[in-house]
């Protein structure tokens, strides 16, 4: 039985993707170290799908298990390679942290493949900083990284490409994701950020259900259209949609070259006041917010041309801002009743 192996797999996406290949028909086998996330996730995945996946917890900066876990199991197909530090603040603070991890994890793994499977990257829209032309698209420039988080991506994305051109039987797709936000239908996976939230939505949420004072909007004088910083958010059902997308167009072997880039957006920007107004209209939730400074390394706005996507994935974002607000809401209220 051909399986997909899902590094990271107990994360906020990753989690939400592993649910999607099941529904796909695909066979799963995660491996995660924890450290940002919870072993409870996969009793969580089990209830969701009615199977929990076989999973092992793996350090994949360890090369010497890396290559032993991959070479126990050849019926490995595909990888879709969540598992990296993801905080653009903390990734200022410990540099070395994020790029020994970010980048052993990824060079074990290509190791231990010898360069010769299908596999998607995690990637992000941050590797674009502030376009130059908006929606901006795959073949727009790459800009200096604002942080070492953004820095791993980018520098990642160049060696996968190049280690592509001289890796014929090495299939990579990196996945630029814009916002992901949002939360299963059932709530019961969803964004389990470690401690002070520093990404909006789950703040939103956190101060909504009163475990946060009010919310920071970080500036209001840019030049948007109310002056808050514009994103394209997406919900993480539609982005885990987009990975089963990825992977069955790699076993298909439609793509010219061996190695691509998608967007993964809704095409749509929206503003911190539209999304605060968006989840006070969907909830009910009355916010209570002040307008603070800019934060330091925001871009003013970015939304993603999702066209080459909808063509070559024959995916699109399906699900609105409200729908992104209610299920991250409906997540917040469950672990209040079922702390992990
Ligand atoms: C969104 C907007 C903030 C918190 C980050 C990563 C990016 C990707 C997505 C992984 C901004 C504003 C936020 C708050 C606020 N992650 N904000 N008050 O920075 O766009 O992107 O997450 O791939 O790589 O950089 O997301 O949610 O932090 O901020 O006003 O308390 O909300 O200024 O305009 P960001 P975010």
């Amino acid at each position: 039985m051909s399986k997909i192996l899902v590094t990271g797999g107990t994360g906020f996406i990753g989690s939400h993707t592993v649910v999607e290949l099941h529904n796909a028909g695909y066979e799963v086998i995660l491996v995660d170290d924890f450290s940002n996330s919870s072993p409870k996730i996969l009793n969580q995945i089990n209830t969701i799908t009615g199977m929990t996946p076989e999973f092992e917890e793996l350090d994949l900066c360890d090369e010497a298990k890396v290559l032993a876990f991959v070479a126990a199991h050849p019926e490995i197909i595909g990888v879709i390679h969540f598992a990296a530090f993801k905080a653009v603040g903390e990734s200022v603070q410990h540099p070395l942290k994020y790029y020994r991890n970010n980048f052993y994890s990824l060079l074990n793994l290509l190791k231990a493949f010898n360069s010769a499977t299908n596999f998607v990257f995690s990637s992000s829209c941050t590797v674009y900083g502030q376009p130059d032309v908006l929606p901006v698209t795959e073949s727009a420039p790459v800009k200096k990284a604002e942080s070492p988080y953004g820095n791993t991506k980018q520098i990642a994305e160049e060696m996968l490409q190049e280690i592509c051109a001289v890796s014929p039987e090495l299939n990579v797709t990196s996945l630029r994701y814009f916002n992901p936000v949002g939360a299963h239908p059932s709530a019961l996976i969803g964004e389990l950020p470690i401690g002070v939230p520093q990404n909006l939505v789950p703040f939103i949420t956190q101060s909504a259900i009163g475990k946060r004072g009010a919310i920071t909007v970080y500036g209001n004088d840019y030049n948007t259209p109310d002056g808050s910083a514009v994103r394209d958010y997406i919900h993480v059902v539609d982005l885990a949609k987009a990975h089963v997308a990825a992977i069955k167009r790699l076993e298909s072997k439609k793509a010219e070259t061996n190695y691509e880039v998608f967007n993964l957006g809704t095409g749509t920007g929206t503003s911190v006041l539209q999304i605060i107004d968006a989840f006070e209209k969907s909830t009910g939730q009355k916010l209570d917010f002040t307008i603070g400074a800019r934060r330091e390394g925001d871009v003013e706005q970015v939304w993603g041309d999702v066209t080459k996507s909808e063509r070559d994935l024959g995916w699109k974002a399906e699900l609105d801002v409200n729908v992104m607000m209610s299920s991250a809401w409906n997540w917040e209220k469950y672990l209040k009743d079922n702390p992990f």
